[in-house]
């Protein structure tokens, strides 16, 4: 997958589509993680989630993202204060073991399939240390919204070359990872999700 191309114009799709709704998801439980000290920001975009983290949070952040044209947009919005930022695979970039009381992954796991969930939760649960939260927004699909979840991946095949065609249910990998979930809100009838998890 690479978002380099629709990087600049993410946002007002973003908005066309689903309006503010998106937004509300990233920032649901925002204050329930001010207080992390070290956070691992996993395909943040643009940066709007990392922006009003930072403003409300003394946290250093590491924003890892394969797209360099997002992380470009995310340095242009945040500046270098607190935030490092790496391009690469969240697959294989490396991240150092036991490091981060925070995880962030909004609208980011429905880029991989249930293997690549599994390396992914494998890798953020050696990466976390004991107690992290990991927060999470992120797609479901109730039966009505098949067409809808099948229409956004057929636009991101298209645009950015995602090989994933279909959404896999992070949350059993989760659980099964060592995180348990502690709080989740969804909205617009099931099709979207806040989460925040704990890795017990
Ligand atoms: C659908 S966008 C979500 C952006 C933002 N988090 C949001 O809430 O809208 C997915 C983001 O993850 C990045 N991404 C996709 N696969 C990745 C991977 N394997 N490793 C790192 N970043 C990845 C993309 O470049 C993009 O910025």
């Amino acid at each position: 997958m690479n978002c380099d191309r629709i990087a600049r114009a993410y946002r007002w799709l973003e908005y066309a589509a689903f309006g503010r709704e998106l937004e509300r998801r990233r920032f649901r439980y925002l204050d329930q993680v001010t207080s992390a000290r070290c956070a691992l920001i996993l395909g943040d975009g643009d940066g709007r989630f990392l922006s009003r983290f930072l403003s409300r949070s003394h946290a250093s952040v590491d924003s890892i993202d394969s797209s360099a044209r997002m992380l470009e947009l995310c340095r242009e919005r945040v500046g270098n204060e607190r935030a490092a930022y790496r391009h690469g695979d969240a697959l294989s970039v490396p991240l150092a073991p036991s490091s981060y009381d925070l995880i962030v992954t909004h609208f980011f796991l429905d880029c991989f399939d249930s293997s690549g969930l599994g390396r992914l939760a494998a890798r953020i649960r050696t990466a976390a240390c004991p107690g992290a939260l990991w927060l999470i927004s992120e797609f479901r699909q109730p039966l009505w919204a098949a067409p809808i979840i099948r229409g956004l991946y057929l636009f991101f095949r298209v645009t950015t070359g995602l090989r994933v065609t279909r959404l896999a249910d992070h949350r059993p990998i989760l659980r099964a990872h060592g995180f348990s979930l502690l709080r989740e809100e969804t909205s617009w009838r099931g099709l979207l999700a806040s989460e925040l998890w704990r890795l017990s």
